[in-house]
C-alpha cells in the first residue's frame, strides 16, 4: 500500500495540524509505503516572502521529523524537489471542469473570507491531485476538510483515463477485466475521525487564520497563556460541566493519556474542580505530549546538513516513484 500526504508550510503547525493530519501520518508510516511532503508551491499560494517561505518549508520538515517521522521508513521531501508535478498538473488541468473548482470549499471559503481570487488559489486542488496522482498512491490521509479534494482527484483520474486510455473502464480501473489499466491509478482518502476536527482556544476549529491556535513549537509562556485563555462557559466549580460544545473538554480528551482520562471525564461529569484546574491539566498534558518532540527539534535543528541530506534523498526517492508514472501520462495524451 503506498500511503501519500502533503502539509502546507504557510505557517507554523498547531494542535489541529497535528491531531487531525500529522499524528495519523506518522502512524501511517509503519502500514505501507510512505510518501509525505512540504507542500512549498501551494504555499505560494498565501505566502509572498521569499525569506518566509524558505523558513516556513524548513520548519515544516523539521517538525514532521521531531514528530517521529522515520526517513529511512517514510520519505519526506519538498513538493517543488519534484517537478515532475507540475507538468502533470498542467496535464491533469485539460481535463478538469471549471464547475468543479468553482464548488469547491476551501476555495470557496477562502473567498468569503475576503482573500484575493488568483489563478493559483483557484487551481489549487489540481495541483494537489497531481501530487497524489503522480506517486501512484493508493491512500491519502487528510483533515475532513481536504476528503473534497480527493474525490475530485478520483474524478479527474478517471476522466483521464476515459478520455486517453482505448477500452478503459472506470469500473474495472485497474483493467483486470478489460486489460486496460488506467494511465493513473485511483487513491482513496482516510480520514481520523476520532479528531475529525480540533477546537480552538475560541471554541471555533483550530486554524491559524482565526487566531485560536496552540503552536506545537511556540513560545512556551506563550502556549500556556493560550490554553489558559480557553473560552469556558460560567458553570460554577460544584457543577457537573457541560460536555457539548466545551473545546476545553475536547482538548484533555485528545491530549490526555489514556490511562488519564477515565478520571478526569468523571470529575467533569460529577462537578467539584473548576475550569482553571483542568486548564492547568492541559498545559501538563501539552508538556508530556510535546516535550520530547520539542528538545528533537533543538537535535535537529543544529544539524544542517543532515536535514538538507534527508530532503535531498527523499526528493530523489519521490522522482524514482514518479519517473514511470509521467512516462504512462505523456504517452497517453500523446507526448
Ligand atoms: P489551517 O486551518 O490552520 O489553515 P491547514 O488548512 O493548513 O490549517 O491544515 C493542514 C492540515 O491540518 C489539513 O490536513 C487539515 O485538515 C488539518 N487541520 C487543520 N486544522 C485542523 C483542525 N482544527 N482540526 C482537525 N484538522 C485540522
Ligand atoms: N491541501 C492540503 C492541506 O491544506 C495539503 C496538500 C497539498 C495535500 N497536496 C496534497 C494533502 C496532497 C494530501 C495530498 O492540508
Amino acid at each position: 500500500m503506498r500511503i501519500l500526504s502533503g502539509i502546507q508550510s504557510n505557517s507554523l503547525l498547531h494542535l489541529g495540524n497535528y491531531y487531525g493530519a500529522i499524528r495519523q501520518f506518522i502512524e501511517l508510516q509503519h502500514e505501507g509505503e510512505a510518501l509525505y511532503f512540504i507542500a512549498n508551491l501551494h504555499a505560494l499560494t498565501s505566502l509572498r516572502d521569499a525569506a518566509k517561505a524558505r523558513e516556513l518549508a524548513k520548519e515544516t520538515a523539521v517538525a514532521f521529523l521531531s514528530l517521529g517521522l522515520d526517513p529511512k521508513k517514510a520519505t519526506l521531501f519538498r513538493q517543488s524537489d519534484v517537478p515532475e508535478v507540475c507538468e502533470l498538473y498542467w496535464i491533469l488541468g485539460t481535463v478538469v471542469p471549471v464547475s468543479n473548482l468553482e464548488r469547491a470549499h476551501s476555495y470557496k471559503d477562502k473567498i468569503a473570507r475576503g482573500v484575493s481570487a488568483d489563478f493559483g488559489l483557484f487551481a489549487y486542488p489540481v495541483l494537489m491531485a497531481a501530487d497524489i496522482l503522480l506517486y501512484d498512491s493508493d491512500v491519502v490521509p487528510v483533515g475532513k476538510d481536504q476528503v473534497q479534494h480527493v474525490e475530485f482527484t478520483r474524478d479527474w483520474a478517471t476522466k483521464l483515463n476515459v478520455t486517453y486510455v482505448k477500452g478503459y473502464d472506470p469500473s474495472d480501473p485497474m483493467g483486470e477485466k478489460s486489460g486496460a489499466r488506467g494511465a493513473l491509478k485511483l487513491p482513496s482518502y482516510r480520514v481520523q475521525e476520532a479528531a475529525a476536527v480540533v477546537p480552538g482556544i475560541d471554541g471555533q476549529k483550530m486554524s491559524k487564520s482565526y487566531g485560536n491556535a496552540v503552536e506545537l513549537f511556540g513560545d512556551e509562556k506563550e502556549i500556556k497563556r493560550r490554553i489558559m485563555s480557553i473560552k469556558t462557559d460560567s458553570t460554577p466549580v460544584e457543577a457537573p460541566k457541560p460536555i457539548e460544545g466545551s473545546a476545553l473538554y475536547q482538548l484533555l480528551k485528545l491530549m490526555a493519556p489514556p490511562s488519564q482520562f477515565g478520571e478526569i471525564d468523571q470529575s467533569w461529569r460529577a462537578g467539584g474542580k473548576g475550569y482553571g484546574d483542568y486548564k492547568k491539566v492541559l498545559v501538563d498534558f501539552f508538556q508530556a505530549a510535546f516535550g520530547p518532540a520539542r528538545e528533537r527539534r533543538k537535535q535537529i535543528l543544529a544539524d544542517e546538513g543532515e536535514l538538507e541530506r534527508i530532503l535531498a534523498d527523499g526528493a530523489q526517492r519521490a522522482r524514482e516513484y514518479a519517473a514511470p508514472v509521467i512516462s504512462r501520462v505523456r504517452r497517453a495524451v500523446g507526448l
